[in-house]
């Protein structure tokens, strides 16, 4: 893939796309996060752009600095990014769920920084309760082809099965239309400047991606996603 100019396919559609990790809060001052450096959900919305889509990032925590694209909603919490996509998404062509969503939140927030106590070693216990699946949401909330989903997996493999198959599951299980299955771990998929990734269809195609740029990912992301929109409209 050379870096040549980009076709201008994506001309007239509205992207949505959501980029970094949620941020959970504890107490005014802490947060329960994750290690996403919204990298590649930001070149996404890069390269969309300059495909020339309407692109609406929504912002969790994002590490880099965001791209000039036609619309930015930042958010904290996974409850944010659910309403900021959703509204997004009314009148989307496609919607790319790039946001490392946080699965659970702490069921309440201290409205005051938690102490310690001097006399005793008693820690605090941190009860948490499961967030909203807003790619999920989506799935069950279309009513026609579109908006095309875009789901990301992070996947570390385990004794129940490698990074592919656990992908090929949850692309079933979450019944989007395309699925990045990303391989993460401490040196990793997060907070790299580059991506090795499989890109997983519904109908069954499965396209690897060896280790290279975050940009050129998406660009590839993008060429899959693009038939698929012209597929929807027929
Ligand atoms: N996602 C979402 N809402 C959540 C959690 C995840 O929309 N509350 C989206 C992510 O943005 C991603 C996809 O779902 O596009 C898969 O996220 P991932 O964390 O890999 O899968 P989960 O379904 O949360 O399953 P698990 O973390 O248990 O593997
Ligand atoms: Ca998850």
């Amino acid at each position: 893939l050379g870096a040549g100019p980009r076709p201008r396919d994506l001309e007239g559609r509205r992207v949505v796309v959501s980029a970094g990790g949620t941020r959970e809060p504890l107490d005014p001052v802490r947060y329960l996060g994750n290690r996403s450096s919204g990298r590649q959900g930001a070149a996404l919305a890069a390269a969309a752009a300059a495909r020339g889509a309407h692109v609406t990032l929504v912002a969790a925590s994002v590490d880099v600095p965001l791209p000039p694209v036609a619309e930015v909603v930042r958010v904290g919490t996974a409850a944010q990014l659910r309403d900021a996509v959703v509204a997004a998404a009314a009148g989307a062509d496609a919607v790319v769920m790039a946001a490392a969503v946080a699965d659970f939140a702490p069921r309440s927030r201290s409205t005051h920084k938690i102490k310690k106590s001097d006399d005793s070693d008693d820690a605090p216990v941190v009860e948490l309760q499961r967030n909203p699946d807003v790619l999920a949401g989506l799935v069950r909330e279309r009513a026609g082809a579109l908006p095309v989903l875009v789901g990301f997996a992070a996947e570390t493999g385990d004794d129940s099965g490698g990074v592919l198959e656990h992908g090929r599951r949850k692309l079933a299980r979450k019944g989007c239309d395309l699925l990045v299955v990303n391989e993460v771990g401490e040196t990793r998929g997060f907070g790299t400047e580059t991506n090795s990734v499989v890109v997983l269809g519904a109908d069954g195609s499965e396209r690897g991606v060896a280790e290279t740029s975050k940009d050129v990912v998406a660009e590839i992301i993008l060429d899959s996603l693009v038939p698929m929109l012209a597929r929807a409209l027929a």
